[in-house]
C-alpha cells in the first residue's frame, strides 16, 4: 500500500469529517478556534485523518485548515476540494504544512450528478485524469471521490476509478451521499470494485455513508467486512439532513464485537463521552437522549427488573462498561461543602482535565451553582463546562442583570441591564411571557435583523431546582449562529444563550467587515 495512514488487513483508518461534512449541516457552523479544539480532541483520541474543511470555500475555512494543519501532531490533515486546478491549489496551500497532508478531491459521477458541470462520460472521465493528476503532482496521500457512487453505472464507476488509481489516488472513497444504500449492496459495490478494477489491491477504499434511511452504520460496517479499509464518519453522526456515520457507533462495534467482526481501530474509546459533548455543544445540535452509545439514556437503567440484574452483575443488561465511552463509573454526587480537589477528581472523571486557573474559575462557578442546588450532579457539572458564557470576556455583549415580572394578567415585564463593549445599558420591556420579554428587551438595547430559528430548553436533571440549557439559533443575511447557557433560572439561561448566539454573529460580522457591526445601532437605554 502506498498510503501513508495505518491501514492493513485488520486495521480500519478512521476519517473524520466533523470539521467538513459535519460543520456543512445548516445551522452547524463553528468558530476558528472552536475548529481547532475539536481537531485537538479528534488527534488525541487517535482518529488517522481528519478532515479539516473545505478551504475554498471561504478565507475563514482556509485559516482553520492551515491552522488545524500546523498543530496536528498525530493525524493526517485533509482539505476537500471540487474537481478543478484552482480547488485543489487552495487546498493544497492550507494542508500543506500538516506533517502528513492529503489532498481530497471529488466529482459527482451519478447520471443526475454528471448532468450539473454538463459533461458526458468521456469528458468527465478526462477530467478526473487531469485533475487527480494534478493534485498527485502537489501531495502524494490523494484521496479521490466518486460523489453518489451508489446511484453510479457500475461500469462507469469501474472505468473512473481505474483512472483515478492510475493518476495517482492513493484512497478511494465510495460516498453514497444520499443515504440510499443497504448494507448487502454496499458490501456488494466494495466486493465489486475490488474484483473488476486493476490496481484495486494498491489503494485504500473508503466508504462515506449518509443516514438518511437510518442505516449509515450498518453500510459502513458492511463495507469494511467486504474490504473497505477506511470509515468516513463525524461525532455524534452530524451532518447534512440525517447526518453521517456516527464515529463513537462504529469504533464501539468493531471493539465490542470483534468476536464477528475482527478489525482494530486506533481510537482510545474513553476520549468519546467528552468529544460527543464538545461537538454537540459547539454545534448546538444536542445528543438524542435514546442515541447509541453518547445519549444521555444509553447507560441509564431505570425498569426494576434491570435494576436488579444490574446490581447483582452488569452484564446482565450492558454489553459495554460506561467508562469504556469515558463517562465517570461513580455516582459521587457533589454539593456545597465539596472542595477544590473533589471537584478536579469529579471532573477529571467526566474527561475535563484542567489547569489550575481554569479550576480556579469553575470553582467559583460551581460553588454558585451548589448555593442554588443541593446536590450537584454529573449532568449538572457538564453543563456548567458547557456553558458558552465562560468565554465571553472577548464577546461585545454581556449580560449584567435580568429581572423579571410575572403574573396570570399579562403582559410579562423583563428589566434588563446589558454590557456592551464594556458599558452598562438598561432597559423594561415587556413580551408574551418572560422568555419573549427578555429577548426584547436584548432587540431594544442591541436593535438587529437577526431572526430566531430555534429555541430548545432540556432540564438537566430532575426536579424543581434542575438546571436549564437552552439551546438559540438565529439566522442574519443567511448566516446562522447558535448560542448556549446553563443556569437554575431558565429565563436566565435564555437570555444568555441568545445573547452568546447574537455575540456569534457579530463576531462573524467584524471579521468579514471591521466596525461594520456598530454602524446601525442606536442605544436606546434607560439609564
Ligand atoms: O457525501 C458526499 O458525497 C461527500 C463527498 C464530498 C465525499 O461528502
Ligand atoms: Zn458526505
Amino acid at each position: 500500500m502506498t498510503d501513508t495512514t495505518k491501514a492493513t488487513q485488520d486495521r480500519v483508518v478512521i476519517f473524520d469529517t466533523t470539521l467538513r461534512d459535519g460543520e456543512q449541516s445548516p445551522g452547524a457552523t463553528m468558530t476558528h478556534s472552536e475548529k481547532l479544539e475539536i481537531a485537538g480532541l479528534l488527534d488525541e483520541m487517535g482518529v488517522d485523518v481528519i478532515e479539516a474543511g473545505f478551504p475554498i470555500a471561504s478565507e475563514g475555512d482556509f485559516e482553520a485548515v492551515s491552522a488545524i494543519a500546523k498543530a496536528a501532531q498525530n493525524a493526517v490533515i485533509c482539505g476537500l476540494a471540487r474537481a478543478n486546478y484552482k480547488d485543489i491549489d487552495r487546498c493544497w496551500e492550507a494542508v500543506k504544512h500538516a506533517r502528513q497532508p492529503r489532498i481530497h478531491t471529488f466529482i459527482g459521477t451519478s447520471p443526475l450528478h454528471r448532468a450539473i458541470p454538463n459533461l458526458d462520460m468521456d469528458q468527465m472521465a478526462e477530467r478526473i485524469h487531469d485533475t487527480v493528476t494534478h493534485a498527485r503532482n502537489l501531495c502524494d496521500n490523494v484521496q479521490w471521490s466518486p460523489m453518489d457512487a451508489t446511484r453510479t453505472e457500475h461500469d462507469y464507476l469501474c472505468r473512473v476509478v481505474e483512472i483515478a488509481i492510475k493518476a495517482g489516488a492513493t484512497t478511494i472513497n465510495i460516498p453514497d451521499t444520499v443515504g440510499y444504500t443497504a448494507p448487502r449492496e454496499s458490501a456488494a459495490l466494495i466486493r465489486m470494485l475490488l474484483e473488476r478494477v486493476p490496481g484495486a489491491d494498491r489503494i485504500i477504499f473508503a466508504t462515506h455513508c449518509h443516514n438518511d434511511l437510518g442505516m449509515a452504520t450498518a453500510n459502513s460496517l458492511a463495507a469494511v467486512e467486504a474490504g473497505a479499509r477506511q470509515i468516513e464518519c463525524t461525532i455524534n453522526g452530524l451532518g447534512e439532513r440525517a447526518g453521517n456515520t456516527a464515529l463513537e457507533e462504529v469504533v464501539m462495534a468493531l471493539k465490542v464485537r470483534n468476536d464477528i467482526m475482527p478489525y482494530r481501530t486506533g481510537i482510545d474509546t474513553t476520549k468519546i463521552m467528552n468529544i460527543s459533548r464538545k461537538v454537540a455543544t459547539v454545534s448546538g445540535f444536542p445528543v438524542q437522549f435514546n442515541k447509541a452509545i453518547v445519549g444521555k439514556n444509553a447507560f441509564a437503567h431505570e425498569s426494576g427488573i434491570h435494576q436488579d440484574g444490574m446490581l447483582k452483575n452488569a452484564e446482565t443488561f450492558e454489553i459495554m462498561r460506561p467508562t469504556d465511552i469515558g463517562l465517570a463509573d461513580t455516582s459521587l454526587v457533589m454539593g456545597k461543602h465539596s472542595g477544590r480537589a473533589a471537584l478536579r477528581a469529579k471532573l477529571r472523571d467526566l474527561g475535563y482535565e484542567l489547569a489550575d486557573n481554569q479550576l480556579a474559575d469553575v470553582f467559583v462557578r460551581f460553588k454558585a451553582l451548589a448555593d442554588r442546588k443541593k446536590e450537584v450532579y454529573d449532568d449538572d457539572l457538564v453543563a456548567l463546562m458547557q456553558d458558552q458564557t465562560t468565554s465571553a470576556e472577548h464577546d461585545t455583549l454581556q449580560v449584567k442583570r435580568l429581572r423579571v415580572i410575572c403574573g396570570t394578567e399579562g403582559p410579562q415585564e423583563a428589566e434588563l441591564t446589558l454590557s456592551i463593549d464594556g458599558v452598562d445599558h438598561s432597559i423594561d420591556a415587556t413580551g408574551d411571557g418572560p422568555v419573549d420579554a427578555s429577548f426584547n428587551a436584548v432587540k431594544m438595547l442591541y436593535p438587529h435583523q437577526a431572526k430566531l430559528h430555534i429555541y430548545q430548553v432540556h432540564a438537566v436533571t430532575e426536579g424543581t431546582d434542575a438546571q436549564a440549557t437552552v439551546s438559540v439559533r438565529l439566522e442574519e443575511d443567511g448566516k446562522i449562529a447558535t448560542g448556549q447557557a446553563a443556569d437554575t433560572d431558565t429565563v436566565v439561561a435564555s437570555v444568555k444563550a441568545y445573547v452568546n448566539a447574537l455575540n456569534r454573529l457579530i463576531h462573524r460580522r467584524q471579521k468579514s467587515a471591521p466596525g461594520s457591526d456598530m454602524k446601525n445601532v442606536h442605544y436606546t437605554s434607560r439609564a
